[in-house]
């Protein structure tokens, strides 16, 4: 092992928009079994990161490795099929769909065919279907949202819309995620089962990028805090590290922000 413990390794990764440095030379690691936090007031390149690193934008400069290999060349979906799999800031999901079939189509990345009229396939299909259903139902069962499995999605509340995304995430058996402020629009009570979700990842040795506004997530579920401000790093450290930092307070206060306190 090395290489960051063949999680992800972000070297040196620069991405600007017209002359904007939205990234200007990042490097931050995710080893496998860490919950590596990305904070930093708004615009300060958090979801620019997660964009280049899932493939959706190209870099200007950098490299990234996962377990061990360069993939700063490889397509968005090519990331996917290693095992490198992203939730977007906006809840996503297919909302005429079941939470149980938003979550076999999570897992969908698995199976070499689609999942379209199944009845016609042959039987070794209609078998992997049946499994990844049961691996499913399994998945809801540890969050906590078994008893939803045949509600649409457009009529789950938003807490359970955050969960089912993560559950879509776990289905795809990832060995690094990406999760763009998977807290947003919470309550704080909303907040314990995506956090034990999210440590449940952790468990499983997978590794957590996480970027969070909530910064009671942070506390609860970081090994290690990266901040951002404007496409710089500007700490690394634990928690209580980062936010006992001079420069760290004064970049979230300079823009009307004081979560850290
Ligand atoms: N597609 C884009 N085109 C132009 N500018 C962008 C684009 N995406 C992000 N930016 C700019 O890059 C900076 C970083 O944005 P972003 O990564 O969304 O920040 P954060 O997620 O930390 O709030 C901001 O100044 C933003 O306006
Ligand atoms: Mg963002």
């Amino acid at each position: 092992m090395s290489i960051a413990a063949q999680g992800l390794v972000v070297e040196q990764v620069t991405r600007d928009f017209g002359g904007l440095k939205a990234l200007d030379q990042v490097s931050l690691e995710v080893p496998l079994g860490h919950v590596q936090a990305l904070i930093g007031p708004n615009g300060a390149g958090k979801s620019t990161l997660i964009n280049v690193v899932s493939g959706f934008l190209p870099a200007q400069a950098g490299r990234i490795w996962l377990q061990g290999e360069r993939i700063e060349h490889l397509t968005a979906p090519e990331r996917v099929r290693r095992g490198l799999v992203r939730t977007f800031q906006d809840v996503r999901g297919f909302g005429r769909l079941t939470v149980l079939e938003n979550v076999v189509l999570g897992a969908h990345l698995h199976l070499p065919h689609g999942l379209s009229q199944p009845l016609t396939k042959p039987r070794w299909v209609r078998e992997m279907v049946r499994r990844s259903q049961e691996e499913a139902e399994r998945l809801l069962a540890e969050v906590g949202l078994l008893e939803d499995r045949d509600v649409p999605v457009s009529r789950l509340p938003f807490g359970k819309l955050r969960l089912l995304g993560l559950v879509r995430v776990m289905a795809a058996r990832p060995t690094v995620v990406l999760l763009d402020e998977p807290g947003a629009g919470l309550h704080a009570q909303e907040a314990a089962p995506l956090i034990s979700a999210i440590d449940r990842l952790r468990q499983r040795g997978v590794g957590v990028l996480l970027v969070e506004h909530h910064m009671s997530l942070v506390e609860a579920l970081a090994d290690r805090v990266t901040v951002l401000n404007f496409g710089q790093v500007i700490a690394v450290g634990t928690w209580d590290e980062v936010r006992q930092n001079p420069e760290v307070r004064k970049a979230y206060l300079g823009r009307g922000h004081a979560e850290t306190g």
